[in-house]
């Protein structure tokens, strides 16, 4: 029978892998919440539409990307391919409006995209995410960037790039979206087919193609900036303004769309460098009408972001990362019974422990203390067990004593 191996595109954590991980999403949580966010938790699976509406058809994470299934009663499910939709529901459903003002979400988790595996690019992966709902000011546009480079601050990354953009808002899309229009009217012969669906569709779109001979007739696309009225140039002066005030740097992209429709004014994406082709460490802007989708055309203003932690560890490299236990108890067949109460002490007075319930050789069993990282061994020797004592061993100056079982919790610093 052939061997049942992991799904194409998704990833076990084992062990170092799982810890590193853990710690990245702590250090994310720590950061969150000096900036006051607060955690919301939503399901894996959503109500397709959610994400149809939300996301939008012509995008290529709707049209070409989603799992989608049909659940026992027929009705259309979809594993979340990002979680802005579903921070978007859960704000519409719990009336968050009424409890805050402002209300500043994170949220961590799995989420699926069908594309084509590759370094970086899975088809199952982590995010972790924030939303700001309730203010339209600019200065929370710039704080999630610069909560965004605070985080890659703490985590020591460095090569990163910045690069922004205004995709302005239904005041100033039509003008500018006509511009589009009237740039590319002659080119679309030599243009791939999705931008010739697009042009006709989602114009705004063809600027996310990534077709190789499309770049060149793309490149002629004039500059949102250009196009802003009244409300969408000031706030994103302020944008700029703001990260120059502190110091940052930043590159204006007027090509970056975002692979998703839900944007108004502000979007931005911070790449590491090093890592190739999929370098987009983390990404968000501002989504001003979304929540009107879901709220009988009620929108409150919002903006946020989301970090890729699978990027962010490979952008982080290979770092050696090794689990450890306070202490490994070492058992002779003679005092096998001694075992399990000494690992109950150990615990119960806070201590990690873990021991070889094989009772295997004693070499064997301190070449396992080894490999588990254990700060100390405990040795429980028949001699010593009799009297009610045992050898502590210092796993680091190799140094031993003998000490009774019971006071030997308190001698693992
Ligand atoms: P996104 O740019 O689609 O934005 O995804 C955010 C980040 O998730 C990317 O920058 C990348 O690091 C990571 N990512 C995306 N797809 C994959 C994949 N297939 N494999 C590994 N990592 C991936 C959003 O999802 C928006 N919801 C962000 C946002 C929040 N906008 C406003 N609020």
């Amino acid at each position: 029978m052939e061997a049942i191996t992991a799904v194409r595109g998704t990833n076990d954590l084992v062990y170092a892998q799982a810890a590193r991980m853990l710690a990245l999403e702590n250090t994310l949580r720590g950061i969150a919440h000096k900036y006051g966010y607060e955690e919301i938790r939503t399901p894996v699976f959503e109500h397709t539409e959610l994400f149809t509406r939300g996301i939008g058809e012509d995008t290529d994470i709707v049209s070409k990307e989603m799992f989608t299934f049909q659940d026992r009663g027929e009705r259309s499910l979809t594993l979340r391919p990002e979680g802005t939709a579903s921070m978007v529901r859960a704000f519409v459903e719990h009336h968050l409006f009424a409890e805050r003002g402002i209300n500043k979400i994170f949220y961590t988790g799995a989420m699926y995209r069908a594309e084509r595996p590759q370094k970086g690019r899975y088809r199952e992966f982590h995010q972790f995410g924030v939303e700001v709902i309730g203010s339209p000011s600019p200065l929370v546009d710039a704080e999630i960037i610069l909560f965004n480079l605070d985080v890659f601050k703490t985590l020591g990354l460095s090569g990163l790039t910045l690069t922004i953009n205004s995709v302005g808002c239904p005041k100033c899309n039509p003008a500018y979206l006509a511009a589009l229009r009237e740039t590319f009217k002659n080119d679309l012969p030599s243009l791939c087919e999705t931008c010739r669906t697009r042009y006709d569709k989602n114009v705004l779109r063809m600027l996310d193609c990534k077709v190789e001979s499309c770049q060149p007739i793309l490149a002629k696309a004039p500059a949102f900036s250009d196009h802003l009225c009244d409300e969408c140039k000031p706030h994103f002066e302020t944008v700029k303004q703001e990260l120059a005030n502190a110091g940052i740097q930043f590159t204006v992209n007027p090509r970056l769309v975002r692979g998703l429709d839900y944007y108004t004014k502000t979007a931005f994406e911070i790449s590491a460098n090093m890592l190739g082709a999929q370098n987009a460490v983390c990404g968000g802007g501002r989504y001003d009408n979304l929540i009107g989708v879901f709220n009988n055309g009620k929108s409150f203003p919002a903006m946020g972001s989301a970090f890729g932690l699978e990027r962010i560890l490979l952008a982080l490299g290979d770092a050696e990362t090794k689990n450890t236990i306070d202490v490994f108890v070492v058992a002779f067949k003679e005092t096998a019974d001694k075992l399990m109460p000494t690992l109950s002490m150990l615990r119960a007075a806070g201590r990690s422990a873990n021991a070889d319930y094989n009772v295997s050789s004693i070499k064997s069993q301190l070449k396992t203390a080894d490999k588990l990282g254990a700060k100390y061994t405990l040795i429980l020797g028949p001699e010593e067990a009799a009297a009610g004592e045992c050898m502590l061993r210092n796993m680091t100056d190799k140094t031993e004593k003998r000490v009774k079982i019971a006071d030997a919790a308190g001698m693992i610093v």
